[in-house]
């Protein structure tokens, strides 16, 4: 690990980003030229944009100024079946294409991606509202890596699962949300592709475009009609989706509440659920840690992507002999987060997601400051246009206060303190969520203690989200069950009936 002194030095240059970009200081702006946008879109089945049985579009706009951009397809029941039955047809001849035939297509759909990295990126910061620097520098690069990972194991399904002939499961309804759309769509489509599934997925409402895009880069390489289809819509299609005859599995991201619903909706129907839902990340910091790396971490932690992120670490737990001074370092660090027009290349923290989320923040806060907690929001001019929330810190935070207990999904880090690592666990542990946790320490072998303790899915060290389409990733407890990535993200789209029983 890096001694402080070096740490100092570093900054100055970019600071390093997870999956080995970095942020650009290149003081130009983006243009939206590179992204051509058609008024309407329909939905995507078997191979074709068709329009909606129900006739009815919806809008969806750009969170950072409020413009329209496009009309969208919403897919009603009966449009599901079709997609349904398309996918059922694409699954007989699909699941017996040999595995180096289906690894060509997703290499070709990874490398396309690539190609149109660009427009991709262009495309995901208007309809999201993130910034320009994440969506080229994580979403649309690693949404490529899922294709490419995966490809690399269709081919070699027998040689992940020795001793068992892995089965595809059949048609996957795929359902995911906002915060993420084109990563989610690759996590969600690539695994199950992979495995000789075929899919029917539906985009969150207010996010669908890049969804749609994909489709475009499906055509383009070729994939055969109704492997993957694609029905936009909001609660309705989705809840449409989950109640489809004829689904093998239902795979969900998106909030614990829909979660529930969607267990109790397929409950006794002999299909098979992954859930990947909320989370409240602890974020441990002892009092040997690297304090400059640490805040760097914290900051990444909870602002990436206006902290609409499930695994952010949005409950700082910091050893309270070095409280004071890591809060004061926080502070002015927060102070020089640029937030504002997520296409230009130099902001950190764009537009928040909808007036519903902006909401839902707002009233959280509201609650943090009438129970008692203290709020720190370094001054910043937001625009008056759009979704706006500053980057937001909660200090003298009681573990029963509701910013302390509830996903607030927004850019805003509460902080307690503990005196032993004991404490720490038992306060990390306190929660309903177990998606991810951060510890901070030099400490090795306190690494290993502390994260064979916590009740969290991914435990990063040293370092906060930094996501590998190799590594599974999941939660426990509210956080959902079932992991994506890696081995175990595979296997959670076969059948392996003569795998030996686990004892
Ligand atoms: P949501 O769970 O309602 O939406 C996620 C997806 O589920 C969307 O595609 C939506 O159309 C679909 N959906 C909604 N109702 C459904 C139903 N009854 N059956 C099937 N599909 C349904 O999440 P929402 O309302 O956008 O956000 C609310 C809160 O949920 C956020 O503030 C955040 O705390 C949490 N959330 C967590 C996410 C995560 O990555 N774990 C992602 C999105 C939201
Ligand atoms: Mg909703």
């Amino acid at each position: 690990m890096a001694k402080p002194g070096t740490q100092a030095r570093r900054k100055r240059s970019a600071p390093e980003l997870p999956f080995g970009g970095a942020w650009s200081y290149e003081p130009s702006l983006e243009s939206t030229d590179h992204v051509v946008l058609a008024e309407r879109y329909g939905l995507f089945l078997d191979g074709a944009f068709v329009r909606p049985s129900t006739g009815r579009y919806f809008a969806t706009s750009d969170p950072a100024t409020g413009r329209q951009l496009a009309l969208v397809a919403e897919a009603g029941p009966k449009d599901v079946a079709a997609a349904v039955v398309a996918a059922q047809r694409a699954f007989r001849s699909w699941r017996r294409l040999p595995g180096t035939e289906r690894a060509r297509y997703l290499f070709r759909i990874a490398r396309l991606l690539l190609e149109r990295a660009r427009e991709f990126a262009v495309l995901e910061t208007l309809d999201n509202g993130k910034p320009i620097a994440e969506t080229r520098d994580i979403d649309v690069p690693l949404a490529a890596q899922h294709f490419f990972y995966h490809a690399g194991w269709a081919d070699k399904l027998d040689l992940v699962f020795p001793g068992a002939v892995p089965e595809p499961l059949g048609v996957v309804g795929q359902i995911i949300p906002w915060n993420f759309p084109l990563l989610m769509a690759a996590w969600k489509i690539a695994p199950a592709l992979a495995a000789g599934n075929t899919v029917v997925l539906k985009p969150a409402e207010t996010s669908p475009l890049t969804a749609l895009r994909l489709c475009e880069v499906l055509q383009q390489a070729g994939l055969p009609p109704g492997v993957v289809n694609v029905v936009t819509g909001a609660g309705a299609t989705g809840a449409a989706l989950v109640r489809a005859e004829g689904l093998a599995k239902v795979a969900f991201t998106g909030s614990t509440e829909v979660g529930k619903e969607i267990q109790r909706q397929v409950a006794g129907r002999g299909i098979d659920l992954t859930l990947e839902l909320g989370g409240k990340a602890a974020h441990l910091v002892f009092e040997d840690a690297a304090l400059d790396q640490a805040v760097e971490g914290v900051v990444r932690g909870i602002f990436m992507n206006q902290g609409h992120v499930c695994c952010a670490g949005s409950r700082l737990l910091v050893q309270e002999s070095v409280h004071d001074a890591f809060v004061a370092k926080l502070q002015r660090r927060m102070a020089r987060i640029r937030v504002g027009n997520p296409l230009d290349k130099n902001t950190d923290m764009g537009a928040i997601h909808s007036a519903q989320q902006l909401a839902r923040i707002e009233a959280l806060c509201a609650a943090g400051r009438a129970e008692g907690a203290t709020c720190f929001q370094p001054p910043c001019r937001l625009p008056e246009r759009g979704f706006w929330w500053p980057p937001t810190l909660f200090t003298g935070v009681a573990q029963s206060h509701r910013i302390a207990r509830e996903e607030i999904f927004g850019p805003v880090l509460t902080v307690s303190t503990f005196r032993t690592p004991d404490e720490a666990i038992e306060k990390a542990n306190n929660t309903s969520y177990g998606l991810s946790a951060g510890v901070w320490t030099d400490k090795g072998a306190r690494i290993l203690w502390v994260a064979e303790r916590l009740q969290a899915g991914v435990v990063w060290n040293n370092t906060y989200n930094r996501f590998d389409p190799a590594a599974p990733f999941g939660g426990y407890k509210e956080s959902g069950f079932g992991r994506e990535g890696g081995r175990q993200g595979l296997r959670a789209y076969l059948r392996l009936p003569d795998a030996p029983t686990p004892a």
